[in-house]
Formats: structure tokens, sequence, C-alpha cells
């Protein structure tokens, strides 16, 4: 669906690169995402719910005939120029996503020239909507147009999620790119993370609204916690290993050799493992709510997530947990929980829809008064995933 918002954008990018470059652009737009239930299980091999949403990052660009990288961000107003044979992990944050994704094609021996490059996005960035996906997505995507690289949709997944791993340093899952990729309008993706098998669910909670809380915050630990919580779960698989060596990721594990082989050796890996099992379970039982279209129950086990998130996988921070507190007990909202990675960013709420507004007001109020910042929010619809905007 194309929103009104989304043509100004369209058009001011279009603008401004006619503008510094003489020429019109090809524009391609990969959005964020959301996801229901199935956290840190992608890269434990497990399931995920997630989907694309309307909010994007949007690339334009255009071939030169050298080597250069030239690119411009219109929401920092920063230029950064590279070279195909140097593309140093830059010291900005933003062109690292862009680079990064360069330096996969590069790899992966796919023969490129240099290009110039403007971009802008409504996904809001930190917010755990995945902004930085929605980037690579974009990039790898419009990459392969231009140059006609002919590459198929999953390994543009791939190598947008390895750009994440070897230029920005977060040793993500794969969830977030397929998510950007794969999203298509009113569907929620239930993807095998194992095989990559995923199936569109239709997203038909009727009177239902997805209502995201911004907390506003990004703690800084975020990245390398996100590493460590990876170590964690791959230390808890080479414990079970030494007596089950089948088991190959925390897919294979159930509590009881948890319990028997984890346990007793290592407390905190085990907790961490706990959550990833009990999590890995739950979201394949809240797929079958959905197909039951019984959201009480879905909702519900939103809420057990968020408490395995913030007790046993520890990612969870005060803004979060006082978010979900003033929720859990109110009969208007089904289920909501952390959403991403943690340690800031957004709630994922599922609302009634006439209580949707009094909500978000009583919980500002709220927030501000007890974290003493502003609270965000956004309302957000489900669309499709990475295309090249034709105009
Ligand atoms: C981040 C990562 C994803 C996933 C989530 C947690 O968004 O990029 O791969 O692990 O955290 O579910």
């Amino acid at each position: 669906m194309i929103t009104q918002n989304d043509f100004v954008m369209e058009e001011k990018l279009k603008e401004i690169f006619v503008k510094k470059f003489e020429t019109t652009p090809l524009i391609v737009k990969s959005p964020g995402r959301i996801n229901l239930i199935g956290e840190h299980t992608d890269y434990n091999d497990g399931f995920v719910l997630p989907a694309s949403i309307d909010k994007y990052a949007y690339v334009a660009l255009q071939k030169r005939d050298d080597d250069k990288i030239s690119l411009y961000s219109i929401d920092f107003e920063e230029q950064h120029e590279a070279c195909l044979n140097d593309l140093s992990s830059p010291e900005k944050h933003w062109p690292v996503y862009i680079l990064g994704v360069v330096d996969q094609l590069l790899k992966a021996g796919f023969s490129i020239k240099g290009f110039n490059l403007v971009i802008c996005g409504t996904v809001p960035i930190g917010a755990g909507m995945s902004s930085s996906a929605a980037v690579e997505c974009a990039t790898v995507f419009a990459l392969n147009e231009l140059f006609g690289l002919g590459i198929a949709k999953i390994d543009m997944v791939k190598m947008a999620q390895k750009a994440e791993h070897e230029f920005a340093g977060v040793k993500c899952g794969i969830m977030d790119q397929f998510a950007s990729m794969f999203g298509k309008s009113n569907q929620l993706i239930r993807l095998d993370c194992r095989s990559l098998e995923f199936e569109y669910v239709p997203f038909l909670m009727k009177g239902i609204k997805i209502v995201l809380l911004d907390t506003n915050v990004k703690h800084s630990l975020a990245s390398s916690a996100y590493n460590e919580r990876r170590i964690q779960c791959e230390k808890g698989v080479e414990l079970i290993q030494q007596y089950q060596p089948l088991v190959k990721s925390l897919r294979d594990v159930d509590m009881e050799m948890l319990d028997k082989y984890v346990l007793p050796v290592d407390e905190l890996v085990y907790r961490r493992c706990k959550y990833v099992v009990e999590e890995i379970e739950r979201t394949t039982k809240a797929c079958n709510d959905l197909k039951e279209h019984d959201f009480i129950s879905f909702g519900k086990k939103m809420f057990k997530t968020h408490e395995g998130l913030s007790t046993l996988y520890e990612v969870s921070c005060a803004e979060l947990d006082f978010l979900i507190s003033q929720v859990k007990n109110n009969p208007d909202v089904l289920g909501a929980r952390m959403m991403g990675g943690g340690f800031g960013g957004c709630t994922i709420n599922l609302v009634k829809e006439e209580a949707a507004d009094d909500l978000i007001e009583k919980i500002s109020i709220a927030y501000q008064k007890a974290i003493g910042r502003k609270l965000n929010y956004y309302h957000v619809s489900v669309d499709d995933g990475t295309s090249t905007v034709n105009r």
C-alpha cells in the first residue's frame, strides 16, 4: 500500500538524487519488521513469527563509470565516500550497512562498478524495528537490480545478514533480513530458522491494533550482550553434545537434557537455554492459537515470553519492564512483550482498537512520571517486503 507519506518520501529522495547527480535513479524500499513471538530463537534454529511493516529504508542509486562509492544520507545530512577496493569499516554509523553489503557482494565474486547512492528512511533507529536490516536489504536488492546480478532472494537475505555480522559486528540471526525481504501485506511469516521453510499466516485480528510503545532508550551494551547470549546458547549445546552427539542446536534440546547435563555445570547457561527451549515450544503453540483464532491464548503466551526474556534470558531493562507492568492486567490488552534484541527499544502490544488511544495517553503520563522520559508510540500495519519503487 502506498500512503501519502511514502509518496512524499519517494519524491523527495528522487529530487535530491537528481539535484546531486543529474540523472534519474533506481529507487528501492525495504521495510522494518515486528515480531509477534519467537524472540532470540532464530540463531538457535527455532521458529519466529515476524512481519514486515509500513516503515521503510529507501535507497536511490545509479551506476558510476569509476570504482567510487558516493553515499549521502538525507536523515543525517552526511556524505560518505568509499572505493570498491577500500571499503574499510567506516566510523559513521549509517554507511556500515551499505558498505557491509558491497563487501559481501565482492566476497561472493560478483562484479560491480562504483555507484552513487542517497538514502533516507522512516524506520525509527534504535527502536527495535530493525532499521539496519531494512537498509541492508534495500541495498542488496538495489545493487542486484542495478548490476543485473541475478541473485535469488534467499541469498540476498543471507548476504544482508552476513553484512551485519562482519561490518556491524552483531552476530544476528536471520529473522530481520528475512522478514524485510519476504514480507507480505497482512501476512505474518512463520519461519523455521533451521530449514528456512516458511509459510504466510494471515494476520486476521479484527478489532485488534498493534501498538508499539517505544522506551526511547537503547542501552549501550545491547550488541555485546546480544553476542554474549549467542555464545551462552552455544555453550549449552556443547555441554549436551558430550552425551548426546546428535544434538546440533537448542532446537534439538528438551528440558530433561538441560536438567541433566547443563544445570549441574553452569547455572547461568542453564537459565539462558531454558528460556530458548521454552520459547521455541511456545512459538509453535502460539502459531496453533493463531490458526484457531484464539487470540486470548496467543496474548497470554506473549506475556510469558516477556517474563522469560526478563528473568531468564535477562535482555530486558527497567523501562521495558515498566511498560509491560502497565498493561499486564489490563483486559483491553491481549498480549504484550518486549520486541527484538532487547536492552531498550519497543514493546509490542495487541490492544482492542477502541481502547488504544486512551491506553497510550495513560501510559505516556505514567512513563514520564516514573522514568522521566517521553514515551513514543507507533501504530503499524503489515505491509509488503523489499521492492522497487516504480515511478
Ligand atoms: C535482533 C536480531 C535477530 C533476532 C532478534 C531477537 O533483532 O537481529 O536476528 O535474534 O534480535 O529475536
